[in-house]
């Protein structure tokens, strides 16, 4: 096995511009690659509140709004910091190598 698993590479280093997303699929999973001003952060594409796509929403100041009800999730902690939301979002280990951006999504 490489050393490398479980991380899976899903996008190249410089693909997003910041406050760019892309959807990804990656283990069984459908996540959100998010640039938030150089940095990148995977969390689930789907909102906690109800299930409505977060890649509908913009990327604000390391957090991520959601444009139905406008929770606002940290994308460092996936806690939600403006309701309705309660519930937080789940966020991924991502790592830059070999000029790619990975995750691990388990
Ligand atoms: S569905 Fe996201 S805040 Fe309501």
């Amino acid at each position: 096995m490489s050393m490398d698993a479980p991380f899976i590479a899903i996008a190249d280093e410089d693909e997003l511009k910041p406050a760019q997303m892309k959807r990804i699929s990656a283990g069984g999973k459908k996540l959100l690659l998010c640039n938030a001003d150089g940095k990148h952060y995977v969390v689930d594409e789907m909102c906690s509140h109800e299930d409505y796509s977060l890649y509908l929403g913009c990327i604000q100041n390391g957090r991520i709004k959601c444009s139905l009800h406008g929770s606002y999730f940290d994308l460092e902690t996936g806690q939600p910091t403006v309701e309705p939301a309660c519930e937080p979002i789940h966020t991924y280990p991502v790592k830059i190598a070999q000029g790619k951006i990975w995750v691990d999504p388990s």
